[in-house]
């Protein structure tokens, strides 16, 4: 800690980054990078790590998601406004029914780089480099066009510009339309029978909000104190580090290109350079920990991360699939209680129930529903608290992954299927989702 700089990193090994051709054009666009002014202010970040500890406390609940990738075809305003549509209307119901404010964490304005199994692939009788996400190469199968491209960083700069500036209009402009369940489109699954439990909720959320409004409580004024913060996987470090800014008022690092960063489960080596970098910023880091974690390494990797042992700052995010969970976390959520070592807790349902069905990815519902449902059980069981989860989400009707009120089956996957990663719950099983969700939340 104590010889840490934004870019001590560079003496470790970095799992996952691009193999750029050409040096002299990256150090180029990082130069430029590092002039460029920050996306969000470290008031704001130091915000969100409040109320992270409060979550952790039970106070608040944490609904963090969106794209697995975003892709820069997608930066149009109904797109963004779709995604910002959706986590507001779940954190409605999740409010309501939970009775605490929901923090709301966008996977988005900076989602543009992913890790990969394999560096490069075989198309067409063609050896190519993976796509790894937009702020790195193009999706197109072409040789040429997966050339790792150091402008793209660039590129992904004002891409996350151009997003969060359009939220914070939106934020500011007063969104209440966007929120208000008139607005909600579950029409395509108001006459199923499962529906009728969630039709109750409904009606009482809209009571309580006619309530709030004939006492003027939900005024523009009051709507634009809403907070909305954003997120990616802090994977590209060149790029982090070009976009991290030392605050002088209380002389701590913090990387402005985000609220919060996390570390994927590829990239969180213990000796290597993500863990180094993240150690250093004073943002709210999450973890991604997946089912190979030892009770040992997570313990060195909290003391690493967070060594002042600050309630706020580290997110644990389990991802351990529906089958494994049972299995794994509890032992994980006992070692660290039993070492006083403070964590958030949540849970991503998406990536421990990943398969492949032909030439897609998908996943679930179910097996989702049943990670959180046992996540929820595990840490209530423990005296541990659930403080959020993570979904892979999107505010369009695409068919990625199956099952749901609205049952997208498996041979409806190709119609709408256009994440270039992973796949996401769609707008209705979304909603669904924090239906469900927020009946196990009220008992916690
Ligand atoms: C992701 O969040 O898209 C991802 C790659 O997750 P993980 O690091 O948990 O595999
Ligand atoms: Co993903």
């Amino acid at each position: 800690m104590k010889d840490w700089t934004p870019y001590s990193w560079k003496k470790l090994k970095a799992a996952h980054q691009p193999k750029y051709p050409d040096q002299k054009i990256l150090d180029n666009v990082l130069k430029q990078l590092r002039t460029y002014p920050p996306l969000v202010f470290s008031g704001e970040v130091e915000l969100l790590k409040t109320q992270l500890k409060e979550a952790a406390l039970n106070k608040r609940f944490i609904l963090q998601g969106g794209d697995c990738a975003e892709r820069f075809i997608d930066c149009t305003a109904e797109n963004i406004t779709n995604k910002i549509k959706i986590i507001l209307q779940m954190s409605v119901i999740l409010t309501y029914c939970a009775r605490r404010p929901v923090i709301r964490l966008g996977r988005i304005a900076g989602q543009y780089a992913k890790p990969r199994s394999q560096y490069t692939e075989n198309i067409n009788n063609q050896e190519m480099y993976t796509y790894r996400g937009d702020g790195v190469n193009d999706f197109q199968p072409d040789q040429q066009k997966r050339m790792p491209d150091p402008n793209r960083l660039v590129k992904a700069y004002y891409h996350s510009v151009i997003t969060h500036n359009y939220i914070r209009a939106m934020i500011s402009g007063g969104f209440a339309d966007l929120h208000h369940p008139y607005h909600w489109n579950l029409h395509s699954i108001e006459d199923h029978p499962e529906w009728a439990k969630y039709q109750q909720t409904v009606e009482h959320i809209l009571d309580a909000i006619n309530f709030t409004e004939s006492f003027g409580g939900l005024k523009a004024e009051s709507l634009g104190k809403i907070d909305f913060f954003t997120s990616h996987e802090g994977l590209l470090l060149d790029y982090e580090a070009a976009l991290t800014r030392k605050n002088a008022e209380n002389n701590l690092y913090y990387n402005l290109s985000t609220h919060m960063l996390w570390i994927g489960e590829r990239t969180r080596q213990l000796d290597g350079a993500h863990v180094e970098y993240f150690s250093g910023i004073a943002n709210p880091i999450g973890v991604k920990i997946g089912p190979s974690i030892s009770s040992d390494e997570l313990i060195d990797l909290c003391k690493k991360i967070n060594p002042f042992n600050d309630p706020g700052k580290l997110v644990l995010i389990s991802r351990m699939g529906a089958e494994k969970i049972n299995d794994i976390l509890p032992s994980l959520i006992q070692c660290l209680q039993k070492e006083k070592i403070n964590v958030v807790w949540s849970c991503d349902p998406m990536h421990g129930n990943t398969m492949s069905i032909g030439q897609h990815k998908t996943r679930r519902f179910v097996n989702i529903l049943s990670e959180i449902k046992s996540a929820f059980q595990i840490h209530k069981n423990l005296n541990s608290t659930l403080a959020g989860v993570h979904f892979e989400l999107t505010g369009e009707d695409v068919t990625e992954c199956i099952g749901g009120i609205q049952d997208v089956d498996l041979k409806d996957l190709g119609k709408n299927y256009t994440s270039y990663c992973d796949p996401r719950l769609n707008y209705t099983q979304s909603m669904e989702m924090a239906f469900s969700i927020s009946q196990w939340l009220a008992k916690q």
